[in-house]
């Protein structure tokens, strides 16, 4: 399954948000969108999940173009979690997640034990089965993330599209959700906002700013001290480790200082 976008426009407010961007995801592949905030990883993704209408250009998903497709058909085949997905229902944790499984229900195929078993596999991946008869209103920031996730994949998508996904999360549920939807069989495209993890986790990264894509490789080849500085305003060094895995370390103005007086003898006391 691709899903590829060719020269796709868009325009809101009678500002040109995304300009001529081209790109297609490969089957199986990890991509990840960065750039600054208002870059425009949002709309692109919006276009990519089909929510929204390119003004010019065209999002295909297989071949076909993505608006030409029934709603019920682009959620069999590719699941969207959103950057500010809220859920104002008064349900459980398991009820949102059960939401997943809405493209294939139907007057014929009605709700089985094969849509409780998806469900409940959903919620274990992201650590949840325990908080399954909560409220969700009652749940925190990150329990409410990892629930979206869960019900992303019980819809059983062939793409994942997650905007954003380890906002809200701990570190270490950071890391063990990009390591889950890693090991998971589907072609995934992440925005992120923390470049080591990118680095880390995506086949290629895809870098837009202000509204174009001006960067699209592997990670040991985007990812450079020169771009990051022009894109991000930062300055960084990258180091390369022996698997090739780029590690940024960010050169704060804290960093650049020389240390105080009473730090720089202690550091030469010991040696440095
Ligand atoms: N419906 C809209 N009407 C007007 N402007 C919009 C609309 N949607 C997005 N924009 C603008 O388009 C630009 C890109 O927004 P987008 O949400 O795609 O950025 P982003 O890269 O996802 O940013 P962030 O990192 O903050 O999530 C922003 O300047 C935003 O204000
Ligand atoms: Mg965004």
């Amino acid at each position: 399954m691709t899903l590829s976008a060719t020269s796709v426009s868009w325009a809101a407010g009678g500002i040109e948000i995304l300009t001529d961007v081209s790109l297609t995801v490969e089957t199986g592949e990890f991509l990840g969108i960065i750039g600054p905030n208002g870059s425009g990883k949002t709309s692109l993704m919006s276009l990519l999940a089909g929510i929204r209408t390119p003004k010019s250009g065209s999002v295909l998903l297989d071949g076909a173009p993505i608006a030409s497709l029934g709603r019920r058909t682009v959620a069999q085949r590719l699941a969207f979690v959103e950057q500010q997905s809220e859920t104002v229902e008064r349900i459980t944790a398991r009820q949102a997640v059960e939401l997943g499984r809405t493209p294939y229900l139907g007057a014929l195929s009605p709700w089985s034990l094969e849509d409780d078993r998806i469900v409940d596999g959903a919620l274990d991946s992201v650590d949840m089965g325990h908080l399954a008869a909560r409220s969700w209103h009652t749940l925190s920031g990150g329990e409410r993330q990892r629930l979206h996730i869960a019900r992303a994949l019980a819809q059983q998508p062939e793409i994942l599209l997650l905007d954003e996904p380890t906002n809200h999360l701990d570190i270490g549920h950071q890391i063990s959700l990009l390591d889950l939807v890693h090991q998971q069989n589907l072609t995934v495209i992440a925005a992120l906002h923390d470049l080591n993890h990118a680095a880390l986790f995506c086949d290629r990264i895809a870098v837009m700013q202000e509204g174009r894509l001006v960067a699209l490789g592997e990670p040991r080849d985007v990812l450079t001290e020169e771009r990051i500085r022009t894109v991000f305003g930062v300055d960084v060094e990258i180091e390369q480790d022996d698997g090739g895995i780029c590690h940024i370390r960010f050169l704060t103005r804290r960093a650049q200082r020389p240390a105080p007086e009473g730090q720089r003898r202690n550091l030469s006391l010991m040696g440095a």
